[in-house]
C-alpha cells in the first residue's frame, strides 16, 4: 500500500463511552479478527484491565480496508489509555496519529476526560471526527450532545457520525469518514529514520517490545539503531505489524506503524516518547515532546513480614522492567521495619502496582497514604524535596513549603454545583470559573493542591453527585502555604508512616478526627493504648482505646459455633493485615484512615 493510503488515527472518549467497543467493532468489520477468535475487547488485552474495566496499556492494530472508492487502504488504530495518571502516554499515541476519532456517548454528553483528550488531540494537530454513540438507547439525546460538543469544543458537528458501536450501526461511515478525513502521512521515506514509541512492554522471551510509529526514513531487520533519550543502542531481531497479533517483516517505511524486538533488557532503555534512529545515520534532532517520568504520589510499601524483604524488592524489580516510571528506594521506618519508599505516576497507577505485588508475587503488604512531593526551602537557603512527610525537616529548619497544584475541572449536571464547589472548596481550592455547557449541565474549575485530590476527593465527587460528575487535571505548578506536620503516636510511640502534612488551618480538625477514626480502627488489647495527634512537641488530639476485659469468644457463650467461627475467622483475616507497631497491631485500614475523614 503506498503512504498515500495510509490512515494512523486512534479513538478518544471518556470512560465508559464505547471505545472499545468500537474498535472491536473496526476489526470486525474489515475482517482482522474473526468473529470467533475475538475475545470481548480485544485491544484490552490485561486481566486486571478487564477486570477493572479500563484500558491501561496501549497496543495498536493494523486493518486493511477496502473503501468506497473501489482502492485498500491501510488503517493502523492505535489505541490510548483511558486515565488521568497516563495522559503522556495518550499524548505520545496520539502524536503517532494524523486523526482521531472522538467518541461520544449521545445519552451522556461531554465528560471531563472527553475534553482532557480532546486538548491532547488538538495539540497535536489532529483531524477529529465526531462520532454520537450509544444511538440505540431510549435515552440518546444526539441533538443536545452536538450542541455540547460545538458548545465546548468548538468543533463543527454537522456532520457527527450517528454510531452505535453495541449494534453495529454507523460503522462503514466511520471507516469512510477515516479515509477520507484523516491525512495521509508525509512521504518521508529518504530523511534520516524517526519512529516515534507510543508503547513498549517487558517480554521474558525476546525483552521489550517496542511498539512505533514511523515518522521519517524507514526501518529493517538487522539494523543497528539508537534510541535518542536512553542513548542505548540494539540490534533488531525481529521487526513486524501488529495484526493485532504481531507478524514479522523485512522492512518498514515512513508513516507505518510497527513492532521491534531487539534483546533490550528494559523499558527504560526505549521508553515512551522516545526517538528510534539509525545507529549509523543519526537524525539531527529527536521528535519533540520526549518527557521523563515525574512519580507525583509516593506511598510505604512494607512486607508485614520482616522476611519477605527481599522478595519485595525483586519483585519491585520485575515490574520496573516493565513499568519506566515506577521508583523505588529502600525506606527504614522505626515503626514498621525495612521496606521501600516508591513513586507512582497517580493513585492508579500505585492500585495497579500494589495489586500485582500481592496477587502476582503473592507478598503481605502494608501500604501507608500516599503523599506529594514538597518542595522545602530551608533556613541554609537550599530546596530540598520531601516525598514522605516522616522526614519534613523540623519546623526550626524550614523557611517555608511548597506544595503541588492541579487545575482540576469537573462536569456535573446543574443540580450537583453547589456540592461540588463546596468539595473543591473544603479542599483548599481556588475558584476559577464556572461554564454552563447546556442549560442543565456545566463546567467547574478549580486550582486545587495536589495533596487534596489524592485523598478521596475522586469518591467524595462521586458520591456528591450520584455518580453523574467527572472530573480530570493536569498540573499547574507550586504554590507557598503554611504547612505543618501532623505526627500521630500510638501508645507513647511516634508512628512515622502515619504522619502527615496538612495546612495549618485545618490541622485541628485533622487531628482530631484522624485520632477518633484510628480509635475505631484498631482492635482493643489487654491494655489502654492512648492515641495522640502532634504538631511538634504540642499534642492537638488525644483519645484512647480502653482495655479488653474479656476474651472475644467469652461474648458467645459458648453456644452458637457458627457465630463463634465466624469471629474466629475474622479475626483471622484481620490478622493477615496487621502490624505490630511496639506492643499494638495496627490493622492497614488504620493506615490509609487519613483518606476517609470526610
Ligand atoms: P474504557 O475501556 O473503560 O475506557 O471504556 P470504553 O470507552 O472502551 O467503553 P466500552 O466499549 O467498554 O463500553 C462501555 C459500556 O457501554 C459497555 O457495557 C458496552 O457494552 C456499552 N456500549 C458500548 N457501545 C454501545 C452502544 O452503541 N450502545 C449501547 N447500548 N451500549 C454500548
Amino acid at each position: 500500500v503506498p503512504v498515500s493510503r495510509i490512515r494512523n488515527f486512534s479513538i478518544i472518549a471518556h470512560i465508559d463511552h464505547g471505545k472499545s467497543t468500537l474498535a472491536d467493532r473496526l476489526l470486525q468489520q474489515t475482517g482482522t479478527v474473526e468473529q470467533r477468535e475475538m475475545k470481548e475487547q480485544f485491544l484490552d488485552n490485561m486481566d486486571l484491565e478487564r477486570e477493572r474495566g479500563i484500558t491501561i496499556k496501549l497496543q495498536a492494530a493494523r486493518m486493511q480496508y477496502v473503501a468506497k472508492d473501489g482502492e485498500v487502504y491501510c488503517l493502523n488504530l492505535i489505541d490510548t489509555p483511558g486515565h488521568v495518571d497516563f495522559s503522556y502516554e495518550v499524548s505520545r499515541s496520539l502524536a503517532a496519529c494524523e486523526g482521531a476519532l472522538l467518541v461520544v456517548d449521545a445519552s451522556q454528553g461531554v465528560e471531563a476526560q472527553t475534553l482532557a483528550n480532546v486538548y491532547l488531540a488538538l495539540e497535536n494537530n489532529l483531524e477529529i471526527i465526531p462520532v454520537l454513540n450509544k444511538i440505540d438507547l431510549p435515552g440518546a439525546d444526539p441533538d443536545r450532545v452536538r450542541e455540547e460538543i460545538e458548545e465546548m469544543i468548538g468543533l463543527d458537528c454537522r456532520e457527527a457520525i450517528l454510531c452505535s458501536a453495541k449494534e453495529g450501526i454507523g460503522v462503514d461511515e466511520i471507516l469512510e469518514a477515516v479515509v477520507k478525513k484523516v491525512p495521509a502521512p508525509p512521504e518521508t521515506v529518504d530523511e534520516p529514520l524517526r519512529a516515534l514509541i507510543f508503547d513498549s512492554y517487558y517480554d521474558s522471551y525476546r525483552g521489550v517490545i517496542v511498539y512505533f510509529r514511523i515518522i521519517d526514513g524507514d526501518v529493517r531487520k538487522g539494523d543497528k539503531i539508537l534510541f535518542m533519550a536512553s542513548g542505548k543502542e540494539y540490534v533488531i531481531d525481529e521487526l513486524g505489524v501488529l495484526s493485532p497479533s504481531q507478524i514479522p517483516v523485512d522492512r518498514l517505511r515512513a508513516g507505518e506503524v510497527g513492532y521491534i524486538a531487539a534483546s533490550i533488557r528494559s523499558v527504560a532503555d526505549a521508553r515512551v516518547g522516545d526517538t528510534i534512529t539509525h545507529a549509523g545515520r543519526k537524525a539531527a534532532k529527536m521528535l519533540p515532546g520526549y518527557e521523563e517520568a515525574t512519580p507525583m504520589v509516593f506511598c510505604g510499601l512494607f512486607p508485614i513480614d520482616a522476611d519477605q524483604f527481599p522478595e519485595l524488592r525483586e519483585a519491585l524489580e520485575k515490574l520496573q522492567l516493565n513499568d519506566a516510571a515506577l521508583k523505588f528506594e529502600p525506606e527504614t521506618s522505626s515503626a514498621m521495619g525495612f521496606g521501600f519508599r516508591c513513586g507512582f505516576l497517580g493513585l492508579l497507577h500505585m492500585e495497579i502496582v500494589q495489586e500485582r505485588l500481592e496477587r502476582e508475587y503473592n507478598l503481605n503488604l502494608i501500604t501507608t497514604a500516599p503523599s506529594v512531593v514538597y518542595r522545602v526551602h530551608t533556613t541554609s537557603g537550599d530546596v530540598i524535596e520531601v516525598d514522605n512527610p516522616a522526614a519534613l525537616p523540623d519546623a526550626g529548619k524550614r523557611q517555608f513549603i511548597e506544595e503541588p497544584y492541579v487545575r482540576l475541572e469537573v462536569i456535573t449536571p446543574k443540580d450537583y454545583i453547589g456540592t461540588l464547589m463546596e468539595l473543591a472548596q473544603n479542599r483548599r481550592g481556588d475558584f476559577k470559573e464556572l461554564k454552563y455547557i447546556t442549560t442543565s449541565r456545566a463546567s467547574i474549575v478549580y486550582e486545587v493542591p495536589l495533596g487534596e485530590v489524592v485523598s478521596d476527593f475522586f469518591d467524595q465527587m462521586k458520591s456528591r453527585s450520584k455518580g453523574y460528575a467527572s472530573m480530570e487535571y493536569s498540573m499547574v505548578g507550586y504554590r507557598k502555604n503554611d504547612l505543618v506536620k501532623l505526627d500521630i503516636s500510638i501508645n507513647g510511640d511516634s508512628v512515622d508512616p502515619l504522619a502527615t502534612i496538612v495546612h495549618r488551618d485545618k490541622a485541628y480538625n485533622v487531628g482530631r478526627a484522624l485520632t477518633q477514626k484510628l480509635k475505631e480502627l484498631i482492635p482493643r488489647q489487654m491494655f489502654k493504648i492512648p492515641i495522640q495527634a502532634c504538631i511538634g512537641t504540642k499534642v492537638i488530639a488525644s483519645e484512647s482505646i480502653s482495655a479488653m476485659r474479656k476474651d472475644v469468644l467469652a461474648k458467645c457463650y459458648g453456644g452458637d459455633i457458627t457465630r463463634k467461627k465466624k469471629l474466629l475467622k475474622k479475626q483471622a483475616e484481620g490478622k493477615k493485615r496487621m502490624k505490630s507497631v511496639g506492643r499494638v497491631d495496627v490493622p492497614q485500614d488504620a493506615f490509609m484512615a487519613v483518606l476517609k475523614l470526610e
